[in-house]
């Protein structure tokens, strides 16, 4: 599939055009990691998706601003939504429909006996009514899911469910295909004009940056790393971005052979990070200053290591390494990356 060469004023017209809402402190830094590209020996900035604002951040902030507008428009007064224990999404939906005064109930399955910690505990701290169940079985989840939202429209309330409203994922690709509007404009700024690596977990946003820095024409290649087997871990690009297209009015629709995704920093499993991760963490906190988390961020930036040591990276490039934040599941990996004990 190839996306319709567009301007920037044609792309920024048809966003411009959805309703929307705003959220997301935005535009973030794009900061330049002087420490790391020296230890890496490429150019790497670091883009601040983590410092979005709402909720301690992160990419989903930005796709609050369509989402919720979605739901408003709907005429919702409670947001439903059913996302599992580490989930970075039940945090920032959550908080967003607090922020434009919706109630807010997460069905977290398989979280039953998990500790009160990272995004969850969050959820509990902004008022969720959180339903953490056992099973994580679809059709028991569903069911589970079913009945309860039965239950809302006999109470009379108007649910916005996150599971099959197209925009609670679509907005994603929306979202970046937005911020690649900012990024360019950013790099324009400090005269980066070509060989542009950027790396990012695979995922909505993913589909966003891709398929706008394509119609942009943008000297840009998109790596989108997964973090988990496509099935575990959320990263359903083709259907996300397809429904992006169709809400801004774009006939064409990517198919799985668009996609590239790199399936080698998945480590053990969907938020389970492996030694590389770990200590990708530990490298960036170190030089930067700056934290990673261990489902998402900390298996892109093992991408980017893996890159620079394999010399992948000519001197002519500039990485940017998109900072999607996570940073409530570091507590819940506390074990796996703190260094020693202290006892
Ligand atoms: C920290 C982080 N990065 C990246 C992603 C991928 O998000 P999306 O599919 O919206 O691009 C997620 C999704 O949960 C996330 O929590």
């Amino acid at each position: 599939m190839k996306m319709p060469t567009l301007t920037r004023l044609d792309l920024r017209q048809r966003i411009d055009a959805l309703p929307r809402i705003n959220i997301a402190c935005i535009p973030t830094p794009l900061q330049e990691a002087h420490n790391l590209s020296n230890e890496l020996g490429v150019r790497i900035l670091i883009k601040r998706e983590d410092l979005t604002g709402l909720a301690m951040g992160g990419n989903k902030v930005r796709h609050m601003d369509f989402c919720m507008a979605d739901a408003i428009q709907k005429g919702a007064d409670v947001s439903l939504n059913v996302n599992p224990w580490m989930s970075n999404n039940a945090r920032i939906i959550g908080a967003a429909s607090r922020r434009v005064g919706l109630d807010y109930i997460n069905v977290a399955p398989a979280s039953k006996s998990r500790p009160i910690q990272g995004n969850l505990l969050i959820q509990d701290i902004i008022g969720t009514d959180m339903h953490l169940l056992d099973t994580s079985e679809p059709s028991e989840v569903n069911e589970y899911v079913d009945k309860l939202e039965t239950k809302l429209v006999e109470q009379g309330r108007t649910v916005y469910n996150h599971i099959k409203e197209h925009m609670s994922r679509s907005s994603a690709t929306i979202a970046y295909m937005e911020a690649t509007l900012e990024i360019d404009e950013q790099l324009k700024k400090i005269d980066i004009t070509e060989n542009i690596e950027m790396f990012i977990a695979s995922g909505g946003a993913h589909g966003g940056l891709m398929l706008a820095s394509q119609a942009l024409t943008l000297p840009w290649t998109v790596h989108g790393v997964l973090v988990g087997q496509p099935e575990e871990s959320y990263a359903d690009v083709v259907t996300w971005s397809n429904n992006a297209l169709n809400h801004l009015g774009f006939s064409e629709r990517l198919t799985w052979d668009d996609v590239e995704q790199l399936d080698k920093y998945i480590g053990p499993g969907y938020a389970k990070p492996g030694q590389d991760c770990i200590e990708a963490i530990r490298m960036v906190a170190e030089l930067e200053g700056i934290l990673l988390d261990p489902v998402y961020t900390g298996k892109v930036m093992a991408a980017i290591i893996d890159y620079a040591k394999d010399n992948r990276f000519t001197e002519k490039d500039t990485v940017i390494f998109v900072h999607t934040g996570g940073l409530p599941e570091l507590f819940d990996f506390a074990d796996e990356l703190k260094r020693r004990d202290y006892t």
